[in-house]
């Protein structure tokens, strides 16, 4: 029998679960509120608020599981992408509980994790798979070969998707994050204004010329019509959303095309996205493609991924060695 634990704390999440023989048995996460009042994840602040809450997140999550610090077989943690303060908090963490119980250390790769948070509802989820991840601070097509042997098909230049619903809210006036609002609003209004489409070759992505082709649009409205923005926004909202969705799956359709491989998942807090997900599985059906999409509880950030990700490096033989450092930037 081997239980892992697994800890996150790449940027304002501190989490963590434990998975036995591959099934997830807890999954604790504590999110950390303060940044609201910031607009945005202040990195020094996510820092702390790691160092306060990692404890009690990790006794809750062994509690939750029913197991003790001594039953485990191995620790995971999240070693890179991510802040590098608050990536700091749970490598420190993870590496003193492996060194004390003598067990070994497991470094893992955040987005990798993402991409396997498909099988934890689905374990059965056959290889090769292509992944459309799509969060705050990425947006990536990952083919994944197996479970530990990923490859990057096309990821973004400038701003991710995730990014690109926070900063056109924020041009809307709405509060961060303000990807969630701007799916409410457009669940009221209709894509009628026209947003650029920023061209990239190949399954890149960019979202910057998006965000100031809205931000031009709204300044030119207002000079006739100041409160152009509260009278039309839930057609604002909708043209947003639309562009966003309607590039990102552009791009997952040529993937397949390119690839041959029609079994396709979504990862990332941006797939909670209604309109994302009610494209993806509409073009699934067009297309026959086997789709899945993980709960949300899956989709943003979390440590069961991230422990579940650690069972496969386990079976794999990929240990880390008690001198691995974290990284802000890492390849896979
Ligand atoms: O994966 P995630 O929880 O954190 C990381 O960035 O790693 O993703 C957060 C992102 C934020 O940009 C947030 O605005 C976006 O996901 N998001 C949404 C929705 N829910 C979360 N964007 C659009 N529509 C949503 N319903
Ligand atoms: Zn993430």
């Amino acid at each position: 029998m081997s239980i892992i634990l697994g800890i996150e704390s790449s940027c304002d999440e501190t989490a963590a679960a434990v998975c036995i023989n591959g099934s997830i048995v807890s999954n604790v996460i504590a999110t950390q509120a303060i940044h609201q009042q910031y607009g945005g994840v202040v990195p020094e602040l996510a820092s702390r608020a790691h160092m306060q809450q990692i404890m009690p997140v990790v006794v809750k999550a062994l509690q939750e599981a029913g197991v003790g610090k001594n039953d485990l077989s191995a620790v995971a943690f999240t070693q890179s992408p991510g802040l590098i303060g608050a990536l700091l908090v749970g490598t420190c963490f993870a590496k003193s509980l492996a060194l004390s119980l003598n067990i070994p250390l497991i470094a893992v790769h955040h987005m990798q994790a993402h991409v396997l948070a498909n099988l934890i509802e689905r374990p059965n989820l056959a290889f090769p798979f292509l992944c459309l991840t799509v969060s705050g601070g990425h947006t990536q097509i990952v083919l994944a070969h197996s479970a530990t042997k990923m490859e990057l098909l096309g990821e973004t230049f400038d701003d991710a998707a995730g990014e690109a619903f926070d900063k056109t809210a924020k041009i809307l006036g709405l509060p961060y994050p303000g990807g969630p609002l701007i799916d409410q609003y457009a669940q009221q209004g209709q894509p009628l204004i026209a947003v650029a489409e920023p061209q990239v070759d190949g399954l890149n992505f960019s979202f910057s010329g998006l965000k100031t082709s809205v931000l031009y649009h709204v300044q030119k409205m207002q000079r006739e019509q100041p409160d152009y923005i509260t009278e039309n926004l839930p057609n604002l909202c909708a043209s947003i959303q639309a562009r966003i969705v309607g590039i990102l799956l552009k791009k997952l359709e040529r993937a397949v095309e390119l690839t041959g491989i029609s079994r396709v998942c979504l990862a990332g807090g941006v797939s909670a996205n209604s309109g994302l997900r009610h494209g993806f599985m509409q073009l699934a059906k067009l297309r026959g493609w086997d789709a899945h999409i993980p709960s949300f509880t899956y989709c943003t950030d979390n440590a069961a991924m991230i422990a579940l990700t650690g069972w496969h490096k386990l079976q794999a033989g990929e240990l880390a060695s008690l001198s691995i450092s974290p990284e802000a930037r890492a390849a896979w």
